[in-house]
């Protein structure tokens, strides 16, 4: 596949046969995630791989925890089109693997900067270290789903999963200076979903020329 095929037919894979793909498999797939660029080269992320199906299983109760309690808060009127939003939090319970990206801002320059720095341009190094880790670990996620749909597998990128950020946290272990980036529901696909639409480039570029 060239790399246009690749881009243009790529889709968000939700449901999945049982089997998983072989370990070195997503080995492989990671290796080719962690050669996406990162500010300063820092390499923002790590890789928790998600195997075990009562721990899958634990995850998906910890969203859909979530999901019936923010529920509890959403006007009665759109709480069927919450619940159906909703639904979609929980879409990598049926994968076989499950990858949690994840990702820390880095600190090079307000260990640099001293307290005199102005509020704002302070706040700004603080937004751009924590985004900077964010964006970096976003891109090789992006290489992952790539990587994934080259090699034949189905994935999804999934961040309504957040929404129980700190109990996924909890059940994968992940350290209070990591952000999750989103979930990945990884297998071979069962069914093929169908294309979704795009807003063409053109429309959704201005130039400054
Ligand atoms: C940041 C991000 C978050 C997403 N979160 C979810 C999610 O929580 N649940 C889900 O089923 N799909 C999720 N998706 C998949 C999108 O719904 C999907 O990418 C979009 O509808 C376009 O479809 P396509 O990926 O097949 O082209 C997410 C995608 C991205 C990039």
């Amino acid at each position: 596949m060239t790399l246009d095929e690749l881009l243009r037919s790529r889709r968000s894979v939700r449901s999945f046969r049982p089997e998983p793909p072989p370990d070195e498999v997503v080995e492989r797939l990671i290796e080719l995630a962690v050669t996406a660029p990162s500010a300063s080269n820092k390499q923002p992320w790590r890789f928790v791989v998600v195997k075990k199906p009562e721990v899958i299983a634990a995850m998906a109760a910890a969203v859909r925890e979530a999901v019936a309690t923010v529920a509890e808060h959403v006007p009665m009127g759109s709480q069927e089109a919450f619940a159906a939003y909703g639904d979609y939090f929980t879409r990598f319970e049926g994968a076989p693997v499950v990858i949690a990206p994840i990702f820390r801002g880095h600190t090079v320059l307000s260990n640099l900067v001293s307290p005199s720095l102005p509020a704002e341009l302070h706040e700004a190094v603080v937004v751009l270290e924590r985004d900077s880790g964010l964006v970096g670990a976003s891109l090789a996620l992006m290489s992952l789903l790539l990587a994934a749909h080259d090699a034949g597998l189905g994935a999804s990128a999934m961040t309504g999963p957040l929404l129980a950020a700190g109990r996924l946290k909890e059940i994968l272990g992940v350290p209070v200076s990591w952000g999750i980036v989103a979930l990945v529901a990884l297998g071979y696909a069962a069914g093929e979903p169908r294309p979704t639409e795009r807003k063409a480039g053109s429309k959704v570029t201005r130039w400054i020329r």
